[in-house]
């Protein structure tokens, strides 16, 4: 039994760090965990965007961020990108409201798409708390 217990012991070290590779590996393509912090910062601060998404992304004047359902795309992260870079015009907008292109905020191409990593991975949490 005394030799059993340091075995289980680097398994509990071996398999949770396992697990977080695994997360870093399944970041689309040029996201960094890095975008998404800035991402966070951006999408509550200089993007305008928790004015009509809410703070936490579900959703206010704009649609929840972070349910299952895309209105106007598939979910990819490049999608998203140019989501956002587009907006929603009054003609395409479901509630009729408009989103204006990067929701009116003065953002350049990076932090479009830092914002845009925030944006995906609120949906992949939520994906992830599924599964
Ligand atoms: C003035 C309010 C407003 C601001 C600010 C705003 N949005 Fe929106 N957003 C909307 C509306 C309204 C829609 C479309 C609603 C509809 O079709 O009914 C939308 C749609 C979206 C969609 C598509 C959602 C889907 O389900 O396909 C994304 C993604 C999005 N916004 C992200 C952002 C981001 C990121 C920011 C900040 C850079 C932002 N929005 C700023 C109002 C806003």
């Amino acid at each position: 039994m005394l030799r059993i217990a340091p075995l289980c012991m680097i398994a509990a070290m071996v398999f949770p760090a396992k697990g977080v590779a695994q997360k870093a590996d399944s970041l689309p393509d040029g996201v960094t965990p890095a975008m998404i912090d800035q991402g966070k910062t951006l999408y509550q601060g200089t993007g305008i965007c928790a004015v009509c998404h809410g703070p936490d992304g579900t959703g206010a004047t704009g649609p929840d961020l972070t349910d299952d359902e895309w209105l106007h795309s598939d979910g990819s992260y490049e999608a998203i990108v140019k989501q956002i870079l587009a907006g929603v015009p009054a003609d395409s907008s479901k509630s009729g409201i408009p989103m204006l292109p990067k929701g009116g905020s003065q953002m350049d191409d990076d932090q479009v798409r830092a914002v845009a990593a925030y944006v995906w991975s609120l949906r992949k949490q939520d994906r992830k708390s599924v599964v």
